[in-house]
């Protein structure tokens, strides 16, 4: 029998008004890759939270065991002298700082006699050599795109000579080609030996790389799976995730009613903001019609968040020119404030960034975009605001404490439900949804799902940017392709599929 890793006992942590983790036991083996999944809320970053540190002995109840050892971390460096290195859900690199830099945060080369800048971009090559990155570690981070800032992520975890890595979440925001790439590192280093913990609410990755997968529902520990022995294919993961049968993953719609156009795009061009010779978004034209969902596909920095960003009242880019029609009508929308009176909302794929105003509670994020619906003369009544919290709440079924409780303090997931909801409070007519998905679970994505349907329904128009080929198929009626700055295609749903889509960007790509 493989030698015991780790071993978490009747964890239980209490959070004021949550016990977010009640008696849950985790088993991982040596040189294993053990997945952890379930719900969002359910407990999976607050169990490694508690394994790394982050929340200190004395903080929580049961015991951790860890190469047979008891452990009683009192700080995050406690756990990393020992090898157990956590790369969180939202990253932590610096941007203005090099590759380099990032990788020895903390960890410095050679600081008796000040830093040894040789030596740390010496290893930092190798370390990024070992995980496939060529980039030069003297670069900053903020030029390099997310794909690759999760590979620093893991060369930054080998430089502090981990044995067991966490990975909370580590695709949600990589493309499908990434994301391979990373998993297949992971299936590579467990060859040499490296035990992982993978977090990830993406199930076909899982049952992709996975040995074991505990599954954790409200808190609590519902069982392990073991791939040489069970099931763990995708549909019997979510029967042990949500404690029943999921039939469809995407909600059929009820009859479509596509009519007039709601929003055009006519010769839209968008340059950089700071390097204003680089055009980012190329003579693009496209429309959505009421009661349509439409959508982009393309790789990451193909240009569509920066093209929605720029119709969005130009939140992005300078030098904008095209012509932007609502309604059939002419409209030059200076600001997000102007969008929004126009009836246009941008629902952010980035939603710490811009998104959400994280130590605010529920109640006053969800009003946040409209809050004249909730004012009178200019003074905000509560009332109005606890109902329209409530509402949402309720609808997409967020997992909180209260209304009152901090946005910040939610799981990633629910987070997201805060911002889909603030916007639907704002009462949109043209909606565009830029990752609307991302870290959200399977049950979940089912109701932001339906209520896209929902909104169509209603004769709303819909832009839907998704990462996820599955997603745009299964929702959309027709679907736009981008690549490198341009409009290289437009498929209708009955002949969309995953292939002819790749096909397309791959042909339409630059030296191809
Ligand atoms: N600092 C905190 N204060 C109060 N409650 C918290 C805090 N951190 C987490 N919680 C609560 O604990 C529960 C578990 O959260 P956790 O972040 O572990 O979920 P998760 O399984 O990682 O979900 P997701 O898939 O959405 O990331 C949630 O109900 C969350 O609201
Ligand atoms: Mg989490």
């Amino acid at each position: 029998m493989a030698n015991m890793m780790l071993e978490m006992r009747n964890i239980t942590k209490r959070f004021p008004g949550v016990k977010a983790l009640d008696n849950v036991n985790l088993q991982v083996e040596e040189g294993e890759i053990h997945a952890l999944v379930g719900e969002n809320g359910a407990g999976k970053s607050t169990l490694m939270n508690v394994l790394s540190g982050i929340y200190p002995y004395g903080s929580y109840e049961g015991e951790i065991l860890y190469q047979g050892e008891e452990c009683r971390f009192s700080e995050i460096k406690d756990s990393e002298e020992k090898g157990i290195v956590i790369i969180h859900q939202e990253l932590a690199l610096v941007p203005y700082m090099t590759i380099g830099e990032n990788m020895f945060l903390g960890n410095e080369r050679g600081l008796r006699y000040g830093i040894n800048w040789e030596e740390t971009y010496t290893k930092a090559n190798e370390l990024l050599n070992t995980v496939g990155l060529r980039e030069p570690s003297r670069t900053l981070v903020k030029d390099i795109g997310v794909g690759k800032q999760q590979l620093v992520e893991i060369a930054k975890a080998l430089a502090k000579n981990v044995k067991l890595l966490i990975l909370d979440e580590p695709t949600a925001s990589l493309n499908e080609a990434d994301s391979r790439k990373l998993l297949d590192l992971l299936l590579q280093f467990k060859k040499e030996g490296l035990t992982s913990i993978i977090i990830s609410h993406k199930l076909n990755e899982i049952s992709y790389v996975a040995d074991k997968i505990t599954i954790i529902r409200d808190g609590a520990t519902i069982e392990t799976l073991n791939n040489k022995t069970d099931d763990i294919s995708e549909e019997r993961i979510i029967r042990g995730m949500v404690g029943r049968e999921l039939i469809d993953r995407f909600p059929k719609r009820s009859e479509s009613h596509i009519g007039e156009i709601g929003l055009e795009v006519r010769n839209w061009n968008v340059y950089h903001p700071l390097y204003h010779g680089r055009k980012v978004v190329d003579d693009v034209s496209f429309h959505v019609r009421k009661g349509e969902v439409v959508g982009i596909a393309g790789l990451m920095g193909a240009g569509r968040t920066e093209l929605a960003l720029s119709i969005f009242g130009k939140s992005y880019g300078t030098n904008i020119s095209g012509t932007l029609l609502i309604d059939s009508q002419e409209v030059n929308l200076k600001n997000t404030r102007q969008a929004i009176d126009k009836k246009l909302a941008y629902i952010t794929e980035d939603r710490k960034g811009d998104g959400l105003i994280l130590d605010n509670p529920i109640r006053i994020n969800t009003t946040l975009a409209k809050m004249d619906k909730v004012s009178k003369n200019g003074i905000i009544d509560k009332d109005l605001e606890v109902i329209a919290a409530n509402d949402y709440i309720q609808k997409l079924k967020t997992k909180c404490t209260s209304m009152e409780q901090v946005v910040g303090n939610l799981s990633g997931g629910n987070q997201q439900k805060v911002l889909v909801g603030k916007w639907m409070f704002a009462d949109p007519d043209i909606l565009i949804l830029d990752e609307p998905t991302r870290g959200i679970d399977v049950g979940a994505k089912y109701e932001i799902y339906c209520i896209i349907n929902q909104l169509v329904a209603e004769g709303k128009s819909i832009l839907l940017i998704s990462s996820e080929l599955p997603e745009l198929l299964g929702m959309c009626d027709r679907i736009y392709i981008m690549n490198e700055g341009r409009m290289v295609g437009e498929v209708m749903k009955e002949e969309a599929t995953q292939e002819l889509i790749m096909g397309q960007i791959l042909k339409s790509s630059k030296g191809v």
